[in-house]
């Protein structure tokens, strides 16, 4: 009996090591997405959990390629991943919370040429929408 002990006690402290610094390692990228799912939220006010049927139902991910959206692969406006990194919106306004919003519902207003049509989408939806990106 103590010699089996003896002979798997290096394997088994091995794999409790193992284990822990897994654990660890996962517990740090859950916290890390947790947080930038509430900075998201703190930023633009909106439901990012209602998003993804606003993009659906307003074709935005048949022009853009955008994170966590099945089928989301666009390739006419650039992707919109890392959006809460970027300075500029639409390469014309400051990369604010209002001024995403106010570009998603009415691009013409800072950009008149803009490839990028007013979709109908609501300023309310907008909202959930910019904070759906900025948690990406
Ligand atoms: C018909 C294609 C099309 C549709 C539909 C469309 N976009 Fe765009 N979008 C574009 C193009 C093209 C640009 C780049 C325009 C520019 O810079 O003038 C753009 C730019 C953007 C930008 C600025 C990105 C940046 O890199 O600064 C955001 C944000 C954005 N779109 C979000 C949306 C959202 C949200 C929807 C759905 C409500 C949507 N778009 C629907 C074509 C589209």
């Amino acid at each position: 009996m103590r010699s089996s002990l003896h002979r798997y006690r290096w394997p088994l402290l091995c794999t409790a090591v193992l284990v822990s610094a897994l654990t660890a390692g996962a517990v740090v990228v859950w916290k890390d997405q947790q947080q930038s799912h509430s900075v998201a939220i703190t930023m633009a006010g909106g439901d990012p959990a209602r998003a993804p049927d606003i993009i659906r139902r307003y074709g935005c991910a048949g022009c853009h390629t955008i994170p966590g959206i099945p089928g989301g692969d666009g390739k006419v406006g650039g992707a919109l991943s890392n959006l809460k990194g970027r300075v500029y919106v639409g390469g014309v306004a400051t990369n604010t919370a209002e001024n995403l919003i106010a570009w998603i519902v009415s691009p013409q207003t800072f950009s008149p040429r803009s490839a990028m049509p007013a979709t109908g989408i609501s300023e309310a939806e907008a909202r959930d929408v910019a904070t759906y990106l900025y948690a990406q």
